[in-house]
Parts: structure tokens; C-alpha cells; sequence
């Protein structure tokens, strides 16, 4: 971790994102449950932008991944072969003057004497392994047999149907299975806003290859990740490769790299990009009896490839994208006086909404008629709000709030009532920097495709 903090902003970020229906607490209205979020209209349509993104570049748009969706019940031998039921545990400590539940690293130290975070209390329980894993019944019998877990990654289940997929798809190596879904971890303490939930949402790609390739792969999907978040408006300067030392890396991997994004609240983790060798395949061949060798056609050999595992975190990109997009800035009311704005500058790409369609004034019907035909017109190709309430810069303004990067206004000029030319044109206003074009009604959806794709 690395950076400095600043809970001032994290605080007005996590209020926005209840004000304007991004993200709630889970169970609100019972008090809510620790570690669990639900997003709301806004929320949801952000995270399907990234989803779906995710999904066109590390699927659609290559030749050497497929997909698959697998379930979040996991038979425990699953867990037992790729080593979660004995060893996915972080080392707990109890505060007994506060009776809080801590992560021996959150614990700090004053005059070389540990002490509680939360009360500062120096009575604490000896450090013991606490497994992150959440166990549950199939059937009806709550028994020792029944014994299932809901998955802590969504790897496994990649490794597990490796052989189905090779042969169904019928592709060689290197190639790719990719798997977006949910992932549940215990986490001894949730914190910060969404980072550290108790369920949250993967994009993981586990790409197979031969051994002696691994440490060029991870290389080359370090930079594709990074260009990731690029394209999706994070800035380089904001993230960080941060290559995992040898004392901190599975024991099985030859090469991880943490990409760190600079929240509010300190550099942290978005993704790993990990070389985990042969280490699952072969775990998963011992404990199974089945063989999940790849035969190459050429050399005749079989064998058991590598993997090279990007593995990033819905939830956590979606809280670096807000907080990434956040601003507070100056623009003119509607007297022409400059006013303070929150706007959230997110990239078009992945914005809730693309654009916003507003009728000057909503009590007159032609202009009313004519804003309705644009957002008819607009709607296949992308998610549009239509707005009529309230003076036209308030209306700019909760828009920037959300972050819609464009917002059409039908004006008397779009009915052609003061300059015949301008029949059938609109004003099309840019969120950052507030520039208003006069555009054909005809040609606004190649425009705007065009800036969102
Ligand atoms: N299959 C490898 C794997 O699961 P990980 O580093 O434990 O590796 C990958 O998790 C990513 O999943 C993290 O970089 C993070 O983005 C996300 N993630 C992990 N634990 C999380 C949690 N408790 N809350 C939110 N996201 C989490």
C-alpha cells in the first residue's frame, strides 16, 4: 500500500453514492449487512459497462479466449485439491477490552507495543488462522457429507472443466478461459466502502500455456491490463505495478504483480496478474484421477500447461472509477453566475447514462413532441434520460452529478421558428467542458456512438 489518504473525500464520494442511487447498504432497512452492498439504477448499469467491456476485449475481440459461467456451489474436494479448505486463511486476533475481530495486520504498534485500531486497548487474544471460506449444506441434511462451499474465486471452476473446454472449443495453446461472477470471502473486517466486501464480483482469466512461455505472458497481460484501465479512463499515473516479492507470493507462483490504483483512502490492490505455473492443474489431476494433460498435435508430447492468471475485482474497479471520476469544480447558473458543481467525469464508455435529452420549457407541446422523437431516435443505441422538470442548468447539473457525458437541448431554434436553417438541429453540450455544438438531429447517433463505444 502506498499513497496518502483523504477520508474527507471518501466521505462525500460514499454519500454520493447513496444520494444518487449508485450504491446502498446491503439489508438497509434492518441495519444492514456487514460486507455486503447493493447498487442501485445507477450502480448496476456502471457495473454492467465494465462487465461488458471486460467481456468485448478479453473475449470478443480475440481469437485465443472463450467464456464460460460456472456455479458458485463448489464441492469441496474442489477446494480440498487447489488447497482453500486447509490453507485460505488470514491470522485473527481478538481485542478483549472492545471484543473486536482483527486482522493481525491491522493491529498498531506504539513503542513497539501492539494495540488495538478500533480502542486502543492492549489486552489481545494470541494470533489464530481464521478460514475465509463460507460453508453450506446441499440437501436437507445439515451433515459432515453435505458439506458445500460458496467459491472465494471464480478460479477454480476454469481449472476444473479445463479438459471439457479443450475439447469442445478445440483450441491450442496458448489459449484462454475467461469467467466474470460473484465470489464470496469472510473477511475477518469489511472495510472501506466496497473494496473489502464478504461478496463481491470477479473478471478473471486464467490464459494456459507452455512452460517455458509463462514469464513472457505475464508480461504481456500486465500491459494489456493496464491498458484496461486506460481505456476506461483511469489514468497510468494513478495506477501502479507493483511487483509481488518472493516472501509474499504463493508458493507455487514464479511471478505476481499487484495493479494498485491510488484511492482516497491509500495506494490498494485492483487486480492481480499472477504466474501460477502447473500448480492447479496438476492439484486438481492428483486429487480427481482424471487426466488434464494437453496433447500437442506436433511434437506428439502430453503435458500439463501453465497458467498465467489476470484477476481483477468488479466491485473494487467500479469504486476506483468513481472515485477516479469525482470532481468539484466552477460552472455558470442560469443568470450567468459561476457556482460550484460535483460533476463525476466518467470515460463515455462506461457511463450509467450516455446522454441526456432536455425540451427547453416542458409546458410546450411542440418542443415536448420533439425532444420524445429524439430520445425514441436515441434509444436503441444507448441508455438515455429524458428530463423537462426544472430550470435548464439545474437539469445540466444533476446530470453532471451522475456523470452523463452528453445533454441535448430542443430548442425554439430546433423548430426552425427563428432561423429556417437551424430546423432540426439541437445543441449537444460536452459534461467536462461545458461547450455547447449546435448538431443535425439526424446525425446525433453517429456522433454519439462514435464517443461512447
Ligand atoms: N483467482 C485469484 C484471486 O482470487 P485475489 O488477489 O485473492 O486473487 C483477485 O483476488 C481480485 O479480486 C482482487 O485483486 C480484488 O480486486 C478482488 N477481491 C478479492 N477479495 C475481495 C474482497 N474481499 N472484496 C472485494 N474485492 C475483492
Amino acid at each position: 500500500m502506498s499513497g496518502s489518504t483523504d477520508s474527507q473525500r471518501m466521505e462525500k464520494i460514499v454519500s454520493l453514492c447513496k444520494r444518487r442511487g449508485f450504491i446502498f447498504q446491503s439489508s438497509e432497512i434492518y441495519g444492514g449487512l456487514n460486507g455486503a452492498w447493493d447498487y442501485g439504477p445507477l450502480g448496476v448499469e456502471l457495473k454492467r459497462n465494465l462487465k461488458n467491456y471486460w467481456w468485448r476485449v478479453m473475449v470478443h475481440e480475440r481469437d485465443d479466449v472463450v467464456g464460460m459461467d460456472g456455479a458458485i456451489l463448489t464441492h469441496p474436494e474442489v477446494l480440498k485439491a487447489s488447497g482453500h479448505v486447509e490453507g485460505f486463511s488470514d491470522p485473527m486476533i481478538d481485542c478483549r477490552t472492545c471484543k473486536s475481530h482483527l486482522r493481525t495486520d491491522q493491529l498498531v504498534e506504539k513503542k513497539g507495543v501492539k494495540q488495538c485500531p478500533n480502542c486502543g486497548g492492549k489486552d489481545l487474544t494470541e494470533a489464530r488462522q481464521f478460514n475465509l471460506m463460507f460453508e453450506t449444506h446441499v440437501g436437507a441434511a445439515a451433515e459432515e457429507s453435505s458439506i458445500a462451499y460458496l467459491r472465494p474465486e471464480t478460479a477454480q471452476s476454469i481449472f476444473v472443466q479445463f479438459k471439457n473446454i479443450l475439447e469442445v472449443s478445440r483450441k491450442k495453446l496458448p489459449f484462454g478461459i475467461a469467467q466474470i461472477g460473484k465470489a464470496f470471502r469472510n473477511e475477518i473486517n469489511p472495510r472501506n466502502f466496497t473494496f473489502r466486501s464478504r461478496e463481491f464480483e470477479q473478471m478473471e482469466l486464467e490464459y494456459f500455456c507452455r512452460a517455458e512461455e509463462g514469464m513472457k505472458w505475464l508480461d504481456y497481460w500486465l500491459e494489456e491490463r493496464l491498458k484496461f484501465y486506460e481505456n476506461i479512463g483511469i489514468p497510468r499515473k494513478r495506477l501502479h505495478a507493483r511487483e509481488v516479492p518472493d516472501e509474499e507470493r504463493a508458493f507455487y507462483s514464479k511471478g505476481t504483480y499487484d495493479i494498485e490504483y491510488d484511492f482516497p483512502f491509500g495506494g490498494q490492490e485492483l487486480e492481480g496478474v499472477a504466474y501460477r505455473t502447473d500448480y492447479d492443474l496438476l492439484q486438481h489431476q492428483k486429487a480427481s484421477g482424471k487426466s488434464l494433460e494437453y496433447f500437442d498435435d506436433e511434437t506428439k508430447q502430453r503435458f500439463i500447461p501453465h497458467v498465467v492468471e489476470p484477476s481483477a475485482g468488479v466491485d473494487r474497479t467500479i469504486l476506483a472509477l468513481i472515485c477516479d471520476a469525482y470532481a468539484e469544480d466552477q460552472a455558470p447558473n442560469d443568470k450567468g453566475e459561476m457556482e460550484s458543481r460535483i460533476v463525476l467525469r466518467f470515460h463515455p464508455r462506461i457511463a450509467p447514462v450516455k446522454c441526456a435529452v432536455f425540451p427547453l420549457l416542458k409546458n410546450n407541446e411542440p418542443l415536448v413532441a420533439k425532444a420524445k422523437e429524439i430520445v425514441a431516435h436515441l434509444r436503441p443505441h444507448m441508455t438515455v434520460f429524458y428530463d423537462e422538470s426544472g430550470a435548464i442548468g439545474r437539469r445540466y447539473r444533476r446530470q453532471d452529478e451522475i456523470g452523463t457525458p452528453f445533454g441535448v437541448t430542443i430548442d425554439f431554434e430546433t423548430l426552425g421558428e427563428k432561423d429556417p436553417t437551424l430546423r432540426d438541429t439541437v445543441t449537444l453540450r460536452d459534461r467536462d467542458s461545458m461547450r455547447q455544438q449546435r448538431v443535425a438531429i439526424q446525425d446525433l447517433p453517429a456522433i454519439l456512438k462514435e464517443r461512447i463505444r
